[in-house]
């Protein structure tokens, strides 16, 4: 048995995450209202109009296949897929709540009950199996409704309707969720607006004013709900969420260290030193003099922001970004979806992700060093296609190979110090995925019967990483073979 130093602590939250968008489907049932997702074609053309302006958030049947609508129908199948998660030992489930659940439409002054009644029914079949909820209360999940009325998160409205929406959920589950994140990867939105903030670039400029406008919102709103959860549940936990990803210098000149430090600041920084420390830092103060950024604010808003800090740091760690300042002398430049040159040192997946465990262990590092607060490996794995054999067996060896190194990075993290609370691997079912659609790019223990096209039974099947993770939770992570 390969073992890793001391192993992970005591009580260390082993797990799956999911999205509510990406598995649940039942996208019309229980009067849930339509968001941003159901409204996001699959395949090709998803990428191009998260990264191109002018994007109208209506469904086009004519053209496109909807892949959120039924997604891996969790919404009926939850029970079978709990007791799966059981089987492999986990401890946590990092779930989302859809917002568009609980408020249909997203300015309702009362709760949707057969919203509320299905979480209460997810919750209970959790707890039954001793299984805790991770809950992200806005998973690239905002109602259309509120997109187009009312511009998304640039309008200060909808901090009050994310009020409404986080009283309600907060005064449900009280006693039933313990650890809660506010905004999924909050800081995606300086590359995708559309699912992170709520509205679709319509011009160049829109990238600096209109984008943090929204981001003042997000932060007034996320510190209302951390202050919210500690007055009413101070036995919760309640974190923000990040995408990290370090970013390297592609050599030694100092304008490229320069550069790579910049695009840490403004990518992996900006929005966790807000949430973490409470206060805009000062390099943004700096960006927003240069690009002629006033900020709308409202009387008390960095108090709120000053008193809302939270308790952890939740973050999603796929690849690490390597950075030059000019480009113009390489080919290929784009080894990532984050952007940057490539890196010589690095394999990619079959979607370009460069692969970089020990990046994990410099990200735990580098979080750590900066906040001294707890961290939380929310999401990491490998989207891959995978193969059914004529057995039924399918063998995600390359899976298992790349969960194995984050791990034993995330091991060697703990002994440098990190205090790390989990881990929940990304997509601990197969489904649909966020930037692509597709559900080809899996990314579970568990395979799911459906395909690119919405064919398929949707039945589930064990990978053989399920037997392989199910043993590295029992042995708390020491047996990793
Ligand atoms: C994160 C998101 O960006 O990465 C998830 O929080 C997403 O929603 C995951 O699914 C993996 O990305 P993708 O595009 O492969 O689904």
């Amino acid at each position: 048995m390969a073992q890793i130093g001391k192993g992970f602590p005591e009580g260390f939250l082993w797990g799956g995450a999911t999205a509510a968008n990406q598995l649940e489907g039942g996208f019309h049932e229980g009067n849930k209202g339509l968001n941003i997702a159901d409204v996001l074609p699959g395949g090709k053309d998803r990428l191009k109009i998260l990264a191109t302006p002018g994007f109208d958030f209506e469904i086009h049947e004519d053209k496109y296949y909807y892949p959120n609508h039924e997604a891996i129908d969790f919404y009926h199948r939850y029970k079978e897929d709990i007791a799966l998660f059981a089987e492999m030992g986990f401890k946590v489930f990092r779930m989302s709540i859809a917002w568009t659940r609980i408020f249909p439409k997203g300015d309702e002054l009362e709760p949707n009950e057969e919203g509320l009644a299905f979480y209460d029914r997810v919750f209970d079949e959790l707890h039954k199996h001793g299984i805790e909820p991770v809950v992200t209360i806005s998973h690239y999940e905002m109602p259309v409704h509120l997109v187009k009325e009312y511009g998304g998160w640039r309008n200060r409205k909808v901090v009050t309707f994310f009020e409404r929406y986080v009283t309600a959920i907060f005064n449900r589950y009280k006693g039933k969720v313990k650890y809660w994140m506010t905004f999924n990867e909050i800081n995606s939105g300086l590359m995708m607006p559309i699912m992170g903030l709520g509205f679709a670039i319509q011009k160049e400029e829109d990238k600096y004013g209109p984008t943090f406008q929204a981001y003042h919102h997000q932060f007034v709103a996320s510190a209302k709900a951390v202050k919210l959860c500690h007055e009413l549940m101070p036995e919760a936990k309640i974190g923000c969420m990040i995408i990290y990803a370090p970013v390297y210098s592609y050599d030694c000149n100092p304008e490229n260290v320069m550069y790579a430090l910049e695009q840490e600041n403004i990518f992996n920084y900006f929005c966790a030193d807000v949430q973490v420390r409470g206060e805009y830092p000062a390099f943004i103060k700096r960006y927003f003099k240069e690009h002629n950024i006033e900020l709308e604010m409202e009387d008390g808003d960095l108090e709120i922001i000053k008193e809302g800090t939270v308790d952890y740091i939740g973050f999603s760690y796929y690849m690490s970004r390597t950075e030059k300042k000019d480009k113009s002398d390489l080919e290929g430049i784009t080894g990532n979806i984050m952007q940057g040159v490539k890196n010589p040192f690095l394999k990619a997946s079959d979607w370009g992700w460069e692969i970089d465990p020990i990046g994990l262990r410099i990200s735990l590092n580098k979080l750590y060093g900066r906040y001294g607060v707890p961290l939380f490996v929310v999401e990491n794995g490998l989207g891959a296609y995978d193969k059914v054999e004529e057995d039924g067996s399918i063998n995600d060896d390359y899976r298992i190979d790349y969960l194995r190194e984050h791990i034993k990075q995330m091991a060697e993290a703990i002994e440098d110090g990190v205090d790390l609370m989990g881990y929940t691997s990304w997509g601990c079912i197969d489904l649909v995925s966020a930037s692509t659609g597709e559900m080809s790019k899996r990314y579970g223990f568990i395979y799911v019967d459906k395909h690119d096209d919405g064919s398929g039974t949707l039945e589930r099947k064990k990978k053989k990483s399920f037997f392989w993770y199910k043993k590295v939770i029992d042995s708390n992570g020491r047996d990793l073979d």
